[in-house]
C-alpha cells in the first residue's frame, strides 16, 4: 500500500494538526427569549436548561455571555396576550418589550452585537408572520409593517435586524426604509431559506406563538415558508434576498438541511448563517436525559457538522454550553 489514510489519525496531536473545521466562540449567535417581570428565569418545558428572561436577568446573562467570548445575541420577545392583534401595533411601540430589551443589552455591554427578530407572529392573535385577511396571509401590507418594525428596532439601538417571516420582497422594503432614515450601517440578516418545519414546535411553546386553530385561516405556515422537499428554490430565494440588500443570509433549520447549506454556500459571496432550531435542541436534550446519547459529544459533533457544511455563523441554543466545553 502506498497510501495509508490512518497515519493521519494515529495520535491526538496529528489529528489536531490536520483538522479541517474548528469551532470557536466567534461562530455563535445566542438566541435569547425575553419576557416582562422581575427576576424571571423561566425554564421552557420543551427546552431543558433554556430560559425566558426578564430585563434584569437578561442584563446579567448578557454580561456573562460577553465574558465567555460570545459577542452576538438574537432577541425574541414573549408578548402578553392582551397586546396581540392582527396588525402588530405593539411591535412598533417605542417603549415595547423588544425596544427595552435592545437598550438593556446595549447598556449592559455596549460592544455586544444586537440582532432582533423581525416578524409579526409573537404579536399576532393568529400566530402568523403576516397580516391575515379573508383567510390569506397578506404579503405587501405585511412588508410595510416589517419595515416599520425594523426601523423601530434600529431606533432603539439594534445593530442588525433579522426578518424571519418569508414574505416576498421584504428585504428591499426594509433596506429602503433604513436608507431613507439614515441608518446606512444597519445590517440585515435575512432568513432567506426558511422551511415550513415541524422542528419549530418548542420555540412556539416558548413564545406562545403557534398559529391558532381556527377553521377559516391556515393552521400552518406553508403558504410562505418553504416546502422541505425543495432545494433549488432555496438558492433562488437566497440570491433574491442578496439582490434586495441582505448582508447575511440564512438556512433554517440546520441538521436536516445541511445539503441546502452547502448548496447555498457554493452559490453566494455573503456569509451564510445556519439556525439550529428549537426542535433540534429538544431532541438531543431528551435523548441525553434518557441516557441514550452522550450529550456533549453529540452537541459538538452536530455543531461541527453545521460549520463543515458551510455555516459562517450558527444561531444555536447550545452556544453557551458549547463554548464552556471548548
Ligand atoms: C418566527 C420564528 C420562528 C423561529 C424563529 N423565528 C418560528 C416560526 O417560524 O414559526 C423558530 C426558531 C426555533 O425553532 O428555534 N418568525
Amino acid at each position: 500500500m502506498l497510501i495509508r489514510n490512518r497515519r493521519l489519525r494515529t495520535t491526538q496531536a496529528i489529528r489536531n494538526l490536520v483538522q479541517e473545521t474548528h469551532l470557536t466562540p466567534n461562530d455563535f449567535l445566542v438566541p435569547l427569549f425575553v419576557m416582562e417581570g422581575k427576576g424571571v428565569k423561566d425554564e421552557i418545558p420543551s427546552m431543558p436548561n433554556y430560559y425566558r428572561l426578564s430585563l434584569d436577568t437578561l442584563e446579567k446573562e448578557v454580561k456573562e455571555l460577553w465574558k465567555m467570548g460570545l459577542q452576538a445575541v438574537l432577541l425574541f420577545v414573549k408578548v402578553h396576550d392582551n397586546l396581540k392583534d392582527n396588525e402588530g401595533k405593539e411591535a412598533l411601540n417605542p417603549n415595547g418589550l423588544m425596544q427595552r430589551a435592545i437598550k438593556t443589552v446595549k447598556n449592559a455591554v455596549p460592544e455586544m452585537l444586537v440582532m432582533t427578530d423581525v416578524a409579526l407572529d409573537p404579536y399576532s392573535v393568529y400566530g402568523h408572520d403576516g397580516i391575515v385577511e379573508n383567510g390569506k396571509i397578506l404579503n405587501d401590507k405585511t412588508n410595510q409593517f416589517l419595515a416599520n418594525m425594523s426601523l423601530s428596532h434600529v431606533q432603539a439601538g439594534a445593530d442588525f435586524v433579522a426578518p424571519s417571516d418569508m414574505m416576498d420582497g421584504r428585504i428591499l422594503k426594509i433596506r429602503t426604509v433604513l436608507e431613507d432614515n439614515g441608518f446606512v450601517n444597519t445590517g440585515i440578516m435575512s432568513y432567506s431559506a426558511k422551511y415550513a418545519s415541524a422542528f419549530y414546535g418548542p420555540f412556539r411553546d416558548a413564545l406562545d406563538s403557534a398559529p391558532v386553530d381556527l377553521s377559516d385561516i391556515p393552521k400552518d405556515k406553508k403558504t410562505y415558508q418553504m416546502n422541505p422537499a425543495n432545494r433549488l428554490e432555496a438558492v433562488k430565494e437566497t440570491l433574491l434576498d442578496i439582490k434586495e440588500g441582505a448582508d447575511i443570509v440564512m438556512v433554517k433549520p440546520g441538521l436536516s438541511y445541511l445539503d441546502i447549506v452547502r448548496e447555498v454556500k457554493n452559490a453566494v459571496q455573503v456569509p451564510v448563517a445556519v439556525y439550529q432550531v428549537s426542535g433540534e435542541y429538544a431532541m438531543l436534550k431528551a435523548a441525553a436525559q434518557k441516557g441514550w446519547l452522550d450529550h456533549d459529544a453529540v452537541m459538538i459533533e452536530q455543531l461541527i457538522s453545521i460549520k463543515r457544511a458551510g455555516a459562517s455563523l450558527i444561531a444555536s441554543y447550545f452556544a453557551k454550553e458549547a463554548v464552556q466545553l471548548l
